[in-house]
């Protein structure tokens, strides 16, 4: 048995598995199934205060109103009244006291969305008003968190400060993000036969939806089977928050014994769901004249809303991510998790990880521009290993793991020269002195990014393979497709393995009756976990045949090959089919289960520290950007970026993905901002008041390569996790806008711009330094 390459599948650019459907509209989302017979529509009633205890909820107008058929409130939960994936700190639907301005307080079933949406709408709540704690900085002073404070610590921070040439002391703020899936929060649950149920959910965590359903109805596991075919976008929205609404719908069909769809209206998905963290940064760093970081102590304070929800991982993200690509030799963090009166803060892209590298992307510019110097050579002193990487005394983390696979020193000077970036920069020098309104900036930053749920179990993924006698494959696997592609990768590996054409393998929807227990797709592992646990699965049952076909036709094992839909037996060759029609005669096994965990990690959560990481996902971008001065728009007008996805399953796919992430976090980091009204009303809750970027922000100039790298570890055809990492490659568009900003009085002083540099902040920052 050999491990024949096949040129025509893994490795190259197929297309997504439903970019057909996509891109004609017929792909099928959650919404678009065919409807039951007698199905209701969902929907909830929210609290309009930010924090307060309820005194009475009079619920007879909404029962009244045309076309309602049930409706259900926290009394009316048999089982667990309960949605939080790690603490249960979260009620599906409010007791006595509200938490936030939009919390769940009923849920309706009515004949028509429409019935229920104008139903809930006659609810008489009477609040007795609390005082509401808004900010991650009111949320410090009034030490009120939602998990206690973590310090990480290593070295003595406070001495090398203190013997530092150089110190500087500061703030900045890095503003939350709205996912903003284009397909909003949507669950379909059909009552089926002896209380069980049936629900369809767009998450990115099936398993964790059928726990919370069986949970919030008193059932079993067993009872309740979730499917999600695929998302029209998650981005880490879905991983925890998807259930409330797979809770309320799963809870109103049985208690209606219909079958009951809710979709969020987009305005309430906003107000009901948790976004990405905001985050204060403070700290004192010391350095030497080069610009190497000689000490750092920070402190890391985050608006978490009002429970855990996913809000310790991601924080714990945003500690280990503190050095993004550089080496911190003593260093003190403090992270602070702050319990406010707001929707409960989630999973977002990266997970903390960008928050992490805001902070020290921030410190790193700043330094640059206090010693005069280019802050690319501020970046290249503070690398691992130093800027060309050897030096082995500075190759481990904050958190002790070592970094083993250390390929910026390779990566940036490669994107240094195919930028020209040291060329150009001089150029914007020379426009910008002679442009007074318009000015030009540029910047160079890198990204690190740990790859593997920091919850070591979570690092498990199961696939289940089935093969016809037609020799057709049919292949279910634990993780979730939400337009990133995983299924068409997961699917490039068992072809692969089979010696198949991809169109002989065909993907169903993601179930929770197939395969059992899986983990969120997340932490952009899911090709890593999924590809593995379903080659293994594919590797099982060609090991059957091989052994089959050996002792049927007399060869050794080794003479057995699995090639272009062929299979060749010693001096024979047989159609893939045939094989398979002779296996299944001689009863040989078609399907098989495979299963993967992922080895080397471990780390301990008390000290934050160990091997969290399997390895690490690397990349570099080059933002240039004009700003107007008078009016603070800017505008990328290049980018260019080389990314390290390790020996690509699909270029193709993996570039998507990096024009994606790169684009989101431009995003984030220029003109989605959060604003949250003195009542802790949430006041940019649409498209009209919160600015995505549209297809028109991509640069005209977007130059995207892959770097030439194979993952050091044994990971899936060598491959690397690319789902995350790119948002990061974005901190080059704000720091060149910061460079545009500080050339206004001649790169003297660190301008005050904090993320997201909208148009508002940088007029800010430029008025500033003008004045
Ligand atoms: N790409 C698309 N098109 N849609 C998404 O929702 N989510 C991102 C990333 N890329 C997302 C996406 C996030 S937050 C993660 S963790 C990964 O995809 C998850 O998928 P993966 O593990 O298969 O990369
Ligand atoms: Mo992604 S934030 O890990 O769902």
């Amino acid at each position: 048995m050999s491990a024949t390459h096949l040129p025509g599948i893994v490795g190259h650019s197929v297309e997504h598995e439903s970019a057909r459907l996509h891109v004609s509209g017929r792909a099928p989302y959650t919404d678009d199934l065919p409807e039951l017979k007698g199905t209701l529509h969902a929907a909830l009633g929210l609290s309009s205060q930010a924090h307060a205890r309820i005194l009475s909820m009079n619920l007879d107008a909404v029962r009244q109103a045309p076309g309602v058929r049930c409706v259900i409130t926290a009394a009316d939960i048999p089982g667990a009244n309960l949605c939080g994936p790690v603490l249960p700190d979260e009620p599906i639907l409010a007791t006595d006291t509200v938490h936030f301005l939009g919390q769940a307080l009923f849920a309706v079933a009515a004949e028509t969305r429409e019935q229920a949406r104008r139903a809930v709408r006659l609810a008489q709540v009477a609040y007795e008003p609390l005082p509401a704690i808004l900010t991650a900085q009111q949320a410090v002073e009034a030490e009120s968190w939602v998990l206690p404070p973590v310090e990480l610590r290593r070295g003595e921070a406070e001495a090398a400060l203190a013997a530092a040439p150089h110190r500087l002391q500061g703030q900045c703020q890095v503003g939350g993000q709205e996912q903003f899936y284009l397909e909003g929060q949507i669950a379909y649950a059909l009552p089926k036969e002896q209380h069980s149920l049936l629900l369809y959910s767009s998450t990115q965590h099936p398993t964790e939806m059928q726990h919370m359903v069986a949970h919030a109805l008193g059932w079993h596991s067993h009872d309740v089977t979730v499917e999600c075919r695929r998302m029209g976008g998650g981005f880490g929205g879905k991983e925890s928050q998807s259930a409330l609404f797979a809770c309320t719908a799963a809870l109103l069909a049985q208690a209606s014994g219909r079958p009951v769809k809710l979709r969020a209206d987009r305005d309430d998905d906003f107000m009901l769901t948790g976004k990405r963290h905001d985050f204060v940064v403070d700290y004192d760093v010391g350095f030497d004249d080069e610009g190497r970081i000689l000490g750092l102590k920070t402190t890391l304070a985050s608006r978490c809303g009002w429970s855990a929800d996913l809000s310790g991982p991601v924080n714990d993200r945003a500690v280990f991510h503190l050095d993004n690509a550089y080496y911190l030799d003593a260093v003190a963090i403090r992270s602070l998790r702050g319990r406010t009166n707001t929707q409960s803060n989630t999973a977002f892209r990266g997970f903390g990880g960008p928050q992490g590298v805001a902070a020290i992307e921030y410190i790193v510019d700043d330094i640059a521009r206090t010693l005069g110097r280019d802050p690319l050579d501020v970046r290249y002193i503070n690398l691992y290993g130093g800027p060309d990487g050897q030096d082995r005394t500075r190759l481990s983390t904050h958190y002790g793991m070592e970094v083993e696979d250390n390929c910026l020193p390779r990566l940036l000077p490669e994107l240094e020269a195919s930028s020209d970036y040291r060329a150009r920069r001089e150029a914007i020098r020379a426009f910008n002195a002679s442009s007074p309104v318009l000015k030009r900036g540029i910047a160079l930053t890198p990204v690190k990014f740990g790859i593997s749920f920091t919850a070591t179990f979570f690092n498990q993924a199961g696939a289940l393979l089935h093969v016809y006698t037609d020799g057709s494959v049919l292949l279910n696997h634990g993780g979730t497709e939400m337009g990133q592609g995983l299924n068409t990768k997961v699917a490039q590996v068992v072809a692969h393995e089979l010696g198949l054409a991809l169109s002989q393998v065909r993907v169903t929807a993601t179930d929770t009756s197939k395969v059992p227990n899986t983990s969120a797709t997340a932490a952009s592992s899911g090709t890593d976990l999924n590809g593995k646990a379903a080659q293994h699965a594919a590797q099982q049952i060609k090991a059957r045949l091989v052994t089959f076909l050996a002792e049927r036709y007399q060869v050794a094992a080794e003479q057995v090959h699995f090639a272009e839909g062929q299979v060749r037996v010693g001096e024979q060759t047989f159609r893939f089919a045939e094989v398979v029609k002779q296996a299944y005669l001689a009863r040989v096994s078609l399907s098989a289960s495979g299963f993967y965990k992922t080895p080397k990690i471990h780390y301990d959560s008390k000290t934050l520290t160990g091997r969290p990481f399997y390895y690490f996902a690397y990349g570099a971008a080059v933002a240039e950007v004009i700003i107007d001065t008078l009016t603070g728009e800017s505008k990328l007008l290049r980018a260019d970026i080389l990314h390290d996805v390790g020996r690509s399953i699909n270029p193709a796919l993996d570039i998507g993905q990096i024009e994606g992430g790169f684009v989101q976090g431009m995003g984030w980091l220029t003109t989605e901002e959060l604003y949250w009204n003195a009542a802790g009303k949430l006041m940019t809750h649409a498209p009209s008041t919160y600015k995505i970027p549209a297809a028109s922000d991509v640069p005209a100039d977007l130059r995207v390569a892959l770097f030439d790298n194979a993952n050091v570890e044994d990971s899936i055809h060598r491959s690397k996790a690319v789902g995350e990492p790119p948002l990061m490659l974005a901190f080059s568009v704000f720091h060149a806008i910061r460079d545009a900003v500080a050339s206004v009085d001649g790169y003297q002083r660190n301008p005050a711009l904090n993320m997201p540099a909208t148009p508002e902040a940088v007029l800010q920052a430029v008025t500033t330094l003008r004045g």
